[in-house]
């Protein structure tokens, strides 16, 4: 059945369903040194000169670190029932190991408890991409030994929030934050190349596989899952040519790091650069690789068509922009393709052993302007609805979909984008701080009413 255009009703998705907002601690709190916060490999890239869209860095943000009270009012305000956002590592170890700051700590108990105080429900993602500059300066994510840093900042948040937090995802996209930061050099900590993206792929699945055995050991109780960045990949044409290049992008982009820890290891033979991983493979690391996550946490904004192209290194295939497919796009140049989402969540729910999905992220960036007190964000509006619709369908297929979290709750820090690109459900007026309650918010909201 499709639902696309009719009107939706929360009870089509079961009382059970999770509905939630998403954030991440880097793009929001702001307070970048504040309280014996030590640096990320975030502040240090925006620093930067050229790295980040006109300059833009991250050190106030949303300044979520002061305005939490308020952020979780409107969360509460739009009857959002679970709210998705990231611990900062160096916030609570500020040099990544040993040393902990206790005000870091005690600033995410306080989030924690001001969240159930007002009936909703903290999830909480480990590692969303700030990870300590003590740390880089060490290799950071090609370092192997990243897998027992990791380890013991995962102990650390599951001993001192694991008494209310009863959902965790450990790691928020991977394939983004080592393709971009490790291979492409355009995200944080800014490197380029195989010689670090190959250790890097493989340290982040130990730790991702490691992260999740240490959070099921210390909160039994717990849901303990992971997310990856996903989208739907189409051939450019019906050539064979083009139809393997969709093949090979689609096991770097989709299949990268969720096989592996299904016990189904690297897609190497889509992608055959991929059997230089063995170079940091140690005796053992197969059964390591391998997690029974309680949920996986997808996340889907777009399409993407591929085609066969000879000077593509390694890969043999490039994305075809959509800018010169003549569909509509978001203001981050991605086409506005709602069945992607239905497709996803297939592909995902036929792998055996996904015992269930949450969607973690879906949301669009538009031009928003504020205009007699109020931001009428009508394509986000639509954008949010197909989407969901598109959720619905598969659900009524059959398909193990049991939540959908929208990405995000205000405006805020687009990593290289800057400020320009506004996702928010929340409009903010960043030289005030003053937020407005976007057409999309009002929507969600009457649409979760209680
Ligand atoms: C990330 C977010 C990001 C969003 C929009 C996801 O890749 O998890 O941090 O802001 O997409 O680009």
């Amino acid at each position: 059945m499709d639902y696309e255009g009719q009107e939706l009703h929360k009870d089509q998705f079961g009382e059970d369903f999770k509905w939630g907002i998403s954030t991440a601690a880097f793009q929001t709190e702001g307070s970048c040194a504040a309280d014996g916060k030590g640096p990320s490999v975030w502040d240090v890239f925006s620093a930067r000169k050229g790295k980040i869209r006109n300059g833009h860095h991250a050190n106030t943000a949303c300044d979520f670190y002061n305005c939490y009270q308020k952020d979780i009012a409107l969360i509460r305000r739009l009857n959002i029932p679970n709210f998705r956002f990231s611990v900062s590592w160096p916030r609570v170890l500020p040099s990544g190991v040993k040393t902990v700051n206790q005000k870091g700590i005690d600033f995410y108990n306080k989030v924690i408890d001001h969240c159930l105080e007002n009936d909703i429900e903290p999830w909480l993602t480990l590692y969303h991409w700030d990870l300590p500059q003590a740390l880089e300066l060490k290799g950071g994510w090609t370092n192997r030994d990243i897998v027992s840093w990791f380890a013991d900042y995962t102990e650390l948040c599951a001993r001192n929030y694991g008494d209310r937090v009863k959902h965790w995802m450990v790691l928020n996209e991977p394939m983004v934050f080592t393709g971009a930061g490790y291979f492409l050099g355009l995200h944080a900590p800014g490197r380029t190349g195989l010689s670090n993206f190959l250790p890097a792929i493989h340290h982040t699945v130990l730790s991702m596989s490691e992260g999740g055995r240490i959070l099921k050991k210390l909160i039994p109780e717990a849901e303990v899952g992971t997310t990856f960045s996903c989208s739907y990949i189409e051939p450019f044409s019906q050539k064979p040519k083009d139809i393997a290049a969709a093949t090979r992008a689609d096991a770097l982009l989709n299949r990268l790091f969720i096989e592996p820890v299904l016990g189904m290891g690297y897609p190497v033979s889509d992608v055959p650069v991929l059997k230089n991983l063995h170079k940091y493979h140690q005796p053992g690391d197969e059964e390591k690789m391998k997690f029974d996550f309680d949920f996986i946490g997808l996340q889907n904004y777009t399409r993407e068509i591929v085609k066969y192209s000879l000077f593509t290194p390694y890969l043999h295939a490039r994305l075809v922009k959509a800018e010169k497919r003549n569909v509509p796009l978001t203001s981050m140049k991605w086409e506005v393709y709602p069945p992607a989402m239905y497709h996803i969540l297939k592909k995902f729910n036929d792998y055996p052993g996904i015992k269930k999905i949450y969607i973690t992220e879906n949301g669009a960036a538009f031009p928003d302007w504020l205009q007699d007190g109020k931001v009428e964000d009508t394509e986000r509006l639509k954008y949010l609805q197909d989407h969901i619709a598109q959720v619905l369908k598969a659900k009524s297929e059959g398909c193990k979909v049991d939540g959908y979290f929208i990405w995000t709750l205000t405006d805020n820090f687009e990593w290289a984008e800057g400020y320009d690109p506004r996702f928010g459900i929340i409009y903010i007026d960043f030289a005030t701080q003053k937020r407005v309650i976007k057409s999309s918010g009002k929507w969600y909201a009457r649409f979760l009413a209680r």
